[in-house]
């Protein structure tokens, strides 16, 4: 057979990995692994190269993808020319891996008969039909780095501090840094708080202990804007660091290639049987669902016990 693999929308560590045990077992198997350049787009254009294992090793420790990436707007339009490229291209099966909107395109593409086999890979952690997705854990071990650190600093100089973490729309990153790090006020997009209310509990943390730390999602409406008037009203100036897309390179934690090795295995194992799905986490374990058709979040975790 010959397979194909595209990594596709916001690169995540641990993509390198899969795509390496991918090329492991295709080789086992006696399969031709074709790796797709720059996700869909690289697909509509046919761009492909073979993946040879031995190259796949070297990346297979770091961070983003080396096949590439991109975001490709409106994927139903494009729907008719992905089919006509998977079919010049020789594909008898197509892995895809990426967030909730690339599983979404890699779901309406396995309605139009063929077989694509999806995992779930963001930092973001969104995608309700896994507990996990591959680049979650590498993501919050970097980011949870560096709220330790800001406590380091803040403990030795009393002041109020703010981290903010990326997630795209969402806020399941930003809420595991803040119960991990122990911060004491989280800005998520899921649940807004008042600035008033978050300032009279900051403040009574900046009283008692003279530092405080808030974590903030990127998505927070506003959230440069919220965090200046929650600082204003502690009567404290507000040191932010935004992590940015340094959050999202790194070498990736051996969870999360733990986590590709197994995803891409199983991902492949289907392929070779003419057969398509999402490889997904439950319960701690791989298992085989449907591929979704669109996006769908999972329910925001009630876990937080910071102030407000
Ligand atoms: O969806 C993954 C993600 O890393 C988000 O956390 C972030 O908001 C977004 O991608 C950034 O996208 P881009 O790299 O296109 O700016």
């Amino acid at each position: 057979l010959t397979l194909g693999v595209l990594t596709s929308g916001g690169d995540a560590p641990g993509m390198n990995a899969a795509i390496w045990a991918a090329a492991r077992l295709a080789a086992v198997e006696g399969e031709t692994l074709l790796g797709i350049r720059r996700g869909w787009a690289g697909l509509l254009e046919g761009d492909a190269v073979p993946v040879d294992p031995d190259v796949a090793d070297r990346f297979a420790r770091r961070g983003g993808t080396w096949l590439g990436t991109a975001r490709l707007a409106d994927f139903p339009s494009h729907l008719e020319r992905v089919v006509a490229s998977v079919r010049g291209l020789g594909l008898d099966g197509l892995f895809v891996l990426g967030g909730g909107g690339s599983l979404s395109a890699a779901g309406l593409l396995s309605r139009q008969g063929i077989a694509v086999a999806g995992v779930a890979a963001t930092i973001d952690n969104d995608v309700a039909e896994t507990e996990l997705t591959i680049g979650f854990d590498t993501a919050l071990q970097t980011a949870v780095a560096m709220a330790d650190r800001l406590r380091d600093t803040a403990e030795a100089m009393p002041r109020l501090f703010a981290l903010e973490t990326l997630g795209g729309d969402t806020s399941y990153l930003a809420e595991a840094v803040a119960r991990i790090s122990g911060a004491d006020l989280l800005l998520a997009r899921e649940v807004p708080v008042d600035p008033e209310v978050a300032a009279t509990a900051l403040r009574a943390v900046l009283e008692r202990r003279g530092h405080a730390l808030m974590v903030a999602s990127e998505s927070y409406p506003d959230g440069a804007g919220v965090m200046a008037a929650i600082s204003q009203l502690c009567g404290m100036r507000l040191r932010l660091t935004r992590l940015g897309h340094a959050q999202r390179g790194g070498d990736a934690s051996p969870r999360d290639r733990a986590l590709a090795i197994a995803s891409a295995e199983a991902a492949v194992t289907l392929l070779g049987r003419r057969e398509g799905g999402l490889v997904a986490v439950r319960g701690g374990r791989i298992v085989i669902d449907d591929l979704p058709t669109k996006p769908t979040l999972p329910p925001f975790p009630a876990g937080w016990r910071g102030l407000v």
